[in-house]
């Protein structure tokens, strides 16, 4: 941890990149996807595998069954930033970090004050009508949801299903997200990567796009990039930024 510390600390304007995932949340009190009590571990109140309903192909034959468990257990609106989402912002104000990329759909970086926030996997906090798309907030799309005897979210507009701006599976990634993602990460000489599994692709790729010198990991359980990286920490997210 001093070691990441001091790589961060004696890093170049700009020099530094954060790539996070669900693991950056968890000390906020929002789920992870694979470990022991993650969204994925099944569960006896859906009748469909979670993996399954984070799908392009589900939401639109099962909108009500998707909705259902989105608004359960994907979104979070009473999290509040750890010490991880804060100190990101302070470096970035410091010009230390020159950019966020995220697969986190939660928006904490934002709220913790980062602006260079490259959300590849969408937000939340966006929702668009399908028919007409008219933009909705996260807290109208949850009045909308509320309202809906079916729990549907419906533009009042024109009644076509309000959707998320978050990525299923089987969805592609935004071509201007991946664009600056990767030249953020092309132009790092420190990468952190931290609370990810780095099992979902084209996110884990991005990885590939580093050229400089430090790699470092930082997460609970092992990922498949500890073997090319300089330094692999297992710690929380949380404590290793908590300084
Ligand atoms: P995962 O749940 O796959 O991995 C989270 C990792 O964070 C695990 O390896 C944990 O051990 C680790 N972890 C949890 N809490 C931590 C903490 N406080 N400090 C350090 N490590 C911690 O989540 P992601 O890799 O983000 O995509 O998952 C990638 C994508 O899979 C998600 O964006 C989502 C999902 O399907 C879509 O929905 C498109
Ligand atoms: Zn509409």
């Amino acid at each position: 941890i001093a070691t990441l510390r001091s790589w961060i600390e004696s890093c170049g304007p700009g020099g530094m990149v954060f790539f996070g995932g669900a693991g950056v949340s968890t000390e906020s009190g929002i789920p992870d996807f694979r470990s022991t009590g993650g969204l994925y571990s099944h569960s006896q109140k859906y009748s469909y595998p979670p993996e399954t309903m984070v799908s392009h192909s589900f939401f639109e034959a099962h909108p009500q069954e998707f909705f259902q468990f989105y608004f359960d257990r994907m979104i979070a609106p009473e999290a509040k930033p750890n010490q991880a989402h804060k100190k990101l912002a302070e470096l970035e104000q410091r010009g230390v970090c020159r950019a966020v990329i995220t697969q986190n759909i939660d928006g904490l970086h934002q709220v913790a004050g980062s602006r260079n926030v490259y959300e590849l996997h969408g937000s939340v906090h966006r929702n668009y009508c399908t028919g007409c798309k008219r933009f909705f907030n996260l807290e109208e799309t949850m009045q909308l949801h509320q309202a809906a005897t079916d729990g549907v979210p419906r533009c009042p507009d024109c009644d076509a299903i309000v959707k998320p701006d978050v990525v299923l599976y089987e969805e592609p990634l935004d071509e201007e997200v991946i664009t600056g993602a990767v030249q953020a990460i092309a132009q790092a000489e420190l990468l952190v990567v931290a609370g990810t599994s780095l099992v979902v692709y084209p996110a884990a790729g991005l990885l590939r796009y580093f050229q400089g010198d430090k790699l470092a990991i930082v997460n609970l359980s092992p990922t498949s990039a500890d073997k090319s990286a300089d330094l692999c920490i297992n710690a929380k997210v949380g404590e290793v930024f908590g300084w």
